[in-house]
C-alpha cells in the first residue's frame, strides 16, 4: 500500500432530523478534533444549515443520493452540482434503501457515482447482500457483482469510498461475525486491487448496526477503514464514542 488511507467515520441520518438536531453538531465539535475523517450525511433540507453550523470545522457534510443528471425536469431529485453548491463534499449512492425504495440498479448507481465525481464529490458507494442471499451462500458473488456494476471505471481511491452494508444488519441490531466482515472486506479489497491501480488505497467502510459497544471490535478487522453509521449517528452521545473508537484503532 502506498499510503495508509485516512479512516472515515460516516453518519447517515436518513430521513431523520430537523434544524433543532443541529445541536448535535455543536456537541461533536466540542470534542477534540480526531485524526480520522468525520462525515455526516443529513437529509437534503439540512445540508446547507449544517455546513453553515460547522463553519469550516472538522466535520464534512454529504448528501444521501444524487441524480445522474446535472439539472432538468426531475421533480424531487437533487443533482451532484447542487450538493456541491451548498457545501457538500460527499454523496452516498446505492444505499440499499434507495435500491429497494426507488428500484435503483447497479447501472443507475454507477451513473450517479460518475455524476458525483464529475461535480467534484467523493462518492460513498454501498453494496450488501440480503439475508436470503447470505443464507443461500451467495454473499461473495453478490458483492462482486455489485462492485463490478456500481463502481464506475472513473473511480479512484480519492473520489470513491466503498461501504459494505449487509441489508439484514441495517437498523436491526444484528451484525455479521468478525469473520464474515473480514471475508467480505478481503474479497472487496482483492476485487479493487485487480481492477484499479490504486485499489489498495480505497477506503472500505462497514455499515449495519454499528454502535459504541461494537465499534472497536469492528474497526480491528483487516481492511475495515471506518464505518457508515445510521441510527447511532443521530446523537453525539453515540456517534462521538464511535469516532473515538475509530481514532484509537490501528
Ligand atoms: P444502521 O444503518 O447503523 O442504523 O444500521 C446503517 C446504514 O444504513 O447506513
Amino acid at each position: 500500500m502506498d499510503m495508509a488511507p485516512r479512516k472515515l467515520a460516516a453518519g447517515n441520518w436518513k430521513m431523520n432530523g430537523s434544524l433543532a438536531a443541529l445541536a448535535e453538531i455543536d456537541s461533536l465539535l466540542g470534542g477534540d478534533e480526531p485524526d480520522c475523517e468525520v462525515l455526516i450525511c443529513p437529509p437534503a433540507t439540512l445540508i446547507h444549515p449544517m455546513v453553515a453550523r460547522i463553519a469550516g470545522g472538522w466535520i464534512a457534510v454529504g448528501g444521501q443520493d444524487c441524480h445522474a443528471r446535472d439539472s432538468g425536469a426531475h421533480t424531487g431529485d437533487v443533482s451532484a452540482p447542487q450538493l456541491v453548491d451548498v457545501g457538500a463534499d460527499y454523496v452516498i449512492v446505492g444505499h440499499s434503501e434507495r435500491r429497494t425504495d426507488h428500484a435503483e440498479d447497479d447501472a443507475s448507481v454507477a451513473a450517479k457515482a460518475v455524476a458525483a465525481h464529475e461535480a467534484g464529490l467523493t462518492s460513498v458507494i454501498c453494496v450488501g447482500e440480503t439475508e436470503a442471499q447470505r443464507d443461500g451462500d451467495q454473499t461473495l458473488k453478490v458483492i462482486a457483482r455489485q462492485l463490478a456494476g456500481s463502481v464506475p471505471d472513473c473511480a479512484t481511491a480519492d473520489n470513491t469510498v466503498i461501504a459494505y452494508e449487509p441489508v439484514w444488519a441495517i437498523g436491526t441490531g444484528r451484525t455479521p461475525t468478525t469473520e464474515q466482515i473480514a471475508e467480505v472486506h478481503a474479497a472487496m479489497r482483492q476485487a479493487l486491487v485487480t481492477r484499479f491501480g490504486d485499489g489498495d488505497a480505497f477506503r472500505l467502510l462497514y455499515g449495519g448496526s454499528v454502535k459504541p459497544g461494537n465499534a472497536a471490535e469492528i474497526f480491528a478487522i483487516p481492511h475495515v477503514d471506518g464505518a457508515l453509521v445510521g441510527g447511532a449517528s443521530l446523537m453525539a452521545a453515540d456517534f462521538g464514542p464511535i469516532i473515538s473508537a475509530l481514532n484509537a484503532a490501528d
